[in-house]
C-alpha cells in the first residue's frame, strides 16, 4: 500500500539542442513516498529540503497534479484515495529540473502503486503536463531523462517522439549552481522568436554531428557540437560569473560548457571523473573568492 521512489535531476538541451535534448544524472533528484488512502482525494502530508517554497495543494504542486490526473483518468479517484510525502533533495528553480524530478516521481510512484498498468511511453504525456504547470511549456526535455535514464531525444512534440540515445561510457558531467534564482518561465522569455539564417545553420549542423558523435563515441566532436550561440548570448546574463567559470572548465579539460537548462546551473562535460572533479573545485575555489554560494555536482552520465 506504499511505494518509495527516486526520480533523478536532468540537464536539459545539452547545450545545443534546445527542447530537444537532454540527459539524467545520478543524483541530486527527489524522493517520494506515495500510500493508498481510505479517504478519497489527494493530499500532500509532508515536503522536505524546499525552505517552504512549494506549495502544500496538491493541484498546484507538480509531484501530484498529473499523478492525479493519471488516477483520474484511470477511474480510480472513486475508490480510494492517495497521500505524498516530497522530499527533494535538489534545489528549486536550478536549471536541474526539479519540477520535472518531481512531477516524474509522482507519477511513476503512482504506476508502481497500481502494478505498472502503463508502459513508461504512456506515462510521459502526464509528466509533460507536470511541466505546462510549473512553466506554461509542456516541453519534455527534462521529463523524458528523468523517466527513462540515459540521453533523450525527442525530436517532435506534436506527435509526441521520443528516442534513447547510447550514453558514451566515459561521459561524466560537473554541476555548479550557483544559488541565484532564474525561475524556467522568465528564463524562456529572454529568447528571442527569430533566429538568423546563418545561426540557424549552425545550430542543427551542430546538433546533427552531436548525435553522430554520440554514437560513435567520438568525445572531442561531442564536445566541440556543443555550443550554443542562440540562446546562451541572452541566458548566460543571469549568471554570475558565467565567462569566467567557462574559462577556466576549459582550462582544465572540460569538452564542452554552457547552461545546465534554463540556468543558472552551469555544466561542464568531461571524459573522466577525476577531470570532473578538479574542475568543481578550481569553480569553487573561484566563486569562494567572489563570496557566490552554490552547490556542486559530479555524476556520471
Ligand atoms: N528546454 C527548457 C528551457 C528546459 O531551456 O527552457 C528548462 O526546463
Amino acid at each position: 500500500n506504499q511505494v518509495h521512489v527516486f526520480a533523478p535531476a536532468t540537464v536539459a538541451n545539452m547545450i545545443c539542442g534546445y527542447d530537444i535534448l537532454g540527459f539524467a544524472v545520478n543524483e541530486p533528484g527527489d524522493e517520494v513516498i506515495l500510500r493508498k488512502t481510505e479517504e478519497l482525494g489527494i493530499t500532500i502530508l509532508n515536503i522536505t529540503g524546499d525552505d517552504g517554497k512549494l506549495p502544500l495543494d496538491p493541484f498546484k504542486n507538480t509531484v501530484s497534479h498529473s499523478a492525479w490526473k493519471l488516477f483520474c483518468d484511470l477511474g480510480l479517484d472513486e475508490s480510494f484515495g492517495l497521500s505524498v510525502e516530497l522530499h527533494k533533495k535538489m534545489p528549486i528553480g536550478s536549471g536541474l529540473g526539479s519540477s520535472a524530478a518531481s512531477t516524474v516521481a509522482g507519477v511513476f510512484a503512482l504506476n508502481e502503486l497500481l502494478g505498472k498498468p502503463l508502459s513508461k511511453d504512456q506515462l510521459l504525456p502526464y509528466c509533460m503536463e507536470g511541466e505546462r504547470l510549473a512553466c506554461g511549456s509542456a516541453h519534455a526535455d527534462n521529463v523524458a531523462p528523468s523517466l527513462f535514464g540515459g540521453i533523450t531525444l525527442i525530436p517532435s512534440h506534436e506527435p509526441l517522439i521520443v528516442r534513447s540515445l547510447p550514453v558514451p561510457e566515459e561521459l561524466y558531467v560537473a554541476l555548479i549552481y550557483p544559488k541565484v534564482d532564474v525561475p524556467t518561465k522568465e528564463a524562456r522569455r529572454l529568447i528571442k522568436n527569430n533566429v538568423p539564417l546563418e545561426k540557424a545553420v549552425k545550430q542543427w549542423g551542430n546538433i546533427a554531428s552531436l548525435i553522430a558523435a554520440i554514437y560513435e563515441k567520438d568525445y572531442d566532436e561531442i564536445g566541440r557540437s556543443m555550443q550554443d550561440e542562440v540562446i546562451e548570448p541572452h541566458r548566460s546574463l543571469l549568471i554570475p560569473y558565467f565567462d569566467e567559470m567557462k574559462k577556466i572548465a576549459l582550462e582544465n579539460n572540460a569538452l564542452t560548457f554552457g547552461i545546465s537548462g534554463s540556468g543558472p546551473t552551469v555544466m561542464a562535460l568531461t571524459k573522466s571523473e577525476q577531470i570532473a572533479e578538479t574542475i568543481v573545485s578550481e569553480i569553487e575555489e573561484f566563486l569562494n573568492e567572489k563570496s557566490i554560494e552554490y552547490f556542486s555536482y559530479v555524476s556520471k552520465i
